[in-house]
């Protein structure tokens, strides 16, 4: 994220490129235990070594304080957990570290990210996904969804084809948390008080506050400037605002809106508590 008066995607590109040049020289010589290139962690928002660890094991804990209270005791042996849109296990490492689950997958249409994962984080199953469903799991079913910062990015084709694709993944009596942007974060681009280097700031800024059951999605701006940025994702990829009435209304179409967690993800993000529709 970054604060900007004039949106200059070239300009900006040029300015990126030569922080992160210096960044990876000086991490070059000092690369923190454990951590994903400076380019991967700036891939999921957070480049920095400190925020990428300290986000990663915050955001585990939210995950982790909210499966317990919807799954009560079984959460505490949880056979299987999918991350979805994992990047390269800034959250998933942080569930391996604490053993949680008999067995876990992340998947990401990330490649690269991927590649990194499973070369330095074993414990989990990491596989590459298409922007599309299907997952690439044959008839595997899981106690515990979760994806962070993806459905806030998606726009309402992708989500709801995403939707039905984790419904059909999550085991009976299982729990998917899936986090988005609500009013909050709205707010935040709304003032300019954040920005974001894919979207020119007059595309935010000026329209009113979000209704309830609104979703408002925005499509980045791709550009050579910054093609490869953001690999695999789909055409329909940028921002997205969800009100809490969308939410239960659509999205109760495809799985069960339990609650809705403002701002547990980082202050930032709210996290959607989903259940397995009951049949009928
Ligand atoms: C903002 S990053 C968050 C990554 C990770 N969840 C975390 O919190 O560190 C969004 C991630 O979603 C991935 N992604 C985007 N569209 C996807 C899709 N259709 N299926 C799976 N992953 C997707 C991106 O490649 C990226 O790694």
């Amino acid at each position: 994220m970054t604060g900007a008066s004039q949106w200059r995607p070239a300009a900006g590109w040029a300015r990126r490129r030569a922080l992160q040049a210096g960044a990876a020289l000086t991490e070059a010589r000092r690369r923190p235990d454990g951590l994903p290139p400076r380019r991967l962690r700036a891939r999921v928002g957070a480049p920095g070594a400190q925020e990428f660890a300290s986000g990663g094991a915050a955001a585990a804990d939210a995950l982790l304080a909210a499966a317990a209270e919807a799954l009560g005791e079984r959460s505490a042996a949880l056979a299987g957990v999918l991350d979805f849109g994992c990047g390269s296990g800034r959250v998933l490492g942080e569930m391996i570290r604490r053993g949680v689950g008999e067995h876990r997958v992340g998947v990401d249409v990330d490649a690269e990210a991927i590649a990194w994962a499973e070369a330095h984080l074993p414990g989990a199953r990491w596989l590459a996904s298409s922007a599309n469903p299907p997952l690439p799991l044959v008839g595997e079913r899981f106690d515990l969804i979760y994806s962070v910062s993806v459905f806030s990015h998606l726009d309402a084709v992708a989500q709801d084809a995403w939707l039905t694709e984790l419904a059909g993944t999550l085991a009976p009596g299982g729990v998917a948390l899936l986090s988005v942007h609500g009013a909050t974060a709205l707010e935040a681009f709304r003032s300019g008080a954040v920005a974001t280097a894919w979207c020119p700031p007059e595309a935010l800024r000026g329209r009113g506050p979000l209704a309830a059951d609104e979703l408002w999605s925005v499509p980045y701006v791709h550009s050579r400037w910054n093609r490869g940025d953001l690999p695999g994702v789909g055409a329909g990829y940028g921002l997205s605002f969800h009100g809490p009435e969308y939410l239960r209304a659509h999205w109760g179409r495809f799985l069960a809106v339990e609650a809705i967690l403002p701002r547990a993800i980082s202050g930032w993000q709210d996290l959607v508590v989903c259940r397995s529709r009951p049949p009928g």
